[in-house]
């Protein structure tokens, strides 16, 4: 495994971060790991090295926070524990969701119980809430670091224009900052490499991206893209901006290469991100022990620049996802 640290905060992660959204209860998603075989799988992430972990609240409605948990059992410390606020928990329940104080309260102890932990390592806003003040939101993610309940806090997906504003504002006020943006990209989204990126890069931020193999996309040919559980049910997969502009070509693209270099495509499309400086470490889905482990090799891969130039250059700009 290859270690990088975190933007700035010194905290050295593994350059795979395993994504847990696919663990929790089968009722939440089809393609939802139970608890032995995610535990399976995080134990094997353990072996090979990985030490960064992404979760969310709202993953199976807290399933996923309590199976990373309970794996984790006795190896918290030794790990990096991410998760994350702001989706509807309890539809009864309107302060369930946001970024409200009350709701950050109150959900990230929620978090903590489930997590079996007393502080997490990295605590991050799912969105933007149109509904409370930014200052206010980080004046209770500032606590909650006073507090000894996160030990850093990050942003997700967002405009870059409200990333800007949340850094001013806490330096202005001399609150923590965010110092991790999880954000959309792959080789068929490449929106966040015009403003996002390059500020990131400016500010010192850590990046680690979700969905680097475009949930699936990018990992079988274009035309096969329901041939699994996941894809059968992800209806907006079909709708997704990765199937407009450049996306059936560079997919077509992931497929030649994968052959060229005798590997996977979800190896070429990992490789590609993983060269990019920007990027500290990709969020990655699996439910499967051989595609945690080909996720590891890809790490070996060395793509020729002119190669990882020809991947490119089919991409058209396409609509912003993952945010409004
Ligand atoms: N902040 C946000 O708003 C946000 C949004 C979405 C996701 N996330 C985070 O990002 C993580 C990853 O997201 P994601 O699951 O959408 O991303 P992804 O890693 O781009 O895609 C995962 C999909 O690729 C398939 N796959 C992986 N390796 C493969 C291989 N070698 N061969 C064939 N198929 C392969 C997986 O199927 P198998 O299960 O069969 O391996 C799964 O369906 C989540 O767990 C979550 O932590 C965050």
């Amino acid at each position: 495994m290859e270690y990088t640290t975190l933007g700035s905060t010194g905290m050295e992660v593994s350059r795979l971060c395993l994504g847990c959204m696919s663990f929790g209860d089968p009722d939440w998603r089809e393609w939802m790991l139970d608890d032995d075989a995610a535990h399976d799988i995080i134990d094997r992430a353990i072996d090979l090295g990985v030490n960064f972990f992404d979760t969310a609240n709202m993953y199976s409605t807290g399933e996923s926070e309590r199976v990373l948990g309970d794996a984790l059992e006795g190896r918290h410390e030794e790990n990096v524990v991410a998760t994350k606020v702001f989706f509807q928990m309890d539809e009864d329940d309107p302060n369930s969701s946001g970024l409200s104080r009350k709701t950050i309260e109150q959900e990230l102890d929620a978090s903590l119980d489930r997590l079996g932990m007393d502080t997490v390592d990295l605590y991050q806003i799912h969105r933007w809430d149109y509904d409370t003040p930014i200052e206010g939101t980080l004046r209770a993610l500032d606590d909650a670091v006073r507090r000894g309940k996160t030990r850093y806090v990050g942003g997700s997906s967002m405009w870059v224009h409200q990333f800007a504003d949340a850094l001013h504002t806490s330096d202005r006020l001399g609150l923590d900052r965010f110092a991790t943006m999880q954000n959309h990209y792959n080789l068929v989204y490449r929106e966040e490499e015009r403003e996002m990126l390059p500020y990131c890069e400016k500010e010192g931020i850590g990046v680690i991206p979700w969905s680097p193999m475009a949930r699936g996309y990018l990992t079988r040919p274009h035309e096969d893209v329901g041939a699994t559980a996941r894809g059968e049910n992800e209806e907006y997969l079909y709708e997704h901006p990765y199937m407009q502009g450049g996306g059936p070509e560079i997919n077509r693209r992931v497929q030649e290469l994968a052959d060229e270099y005798d590997v996977t495509m979800a190896q070429i499309a990992l490789a590609w991100i993983l060269d990019k400086d920007a990027v500290d470490a990709p969020i990655i889905g699996t439910t499967s022990i051989d595609h945690l482990e080909q996720a590891v090799e890809a790490l070996d891969i060395d793509l020729v620049e002119s190669d990882a130039a020809w991947l490119e250059e089919p991409y058209e700009p396409v609509p912003v996802s993952g945010h409004e």
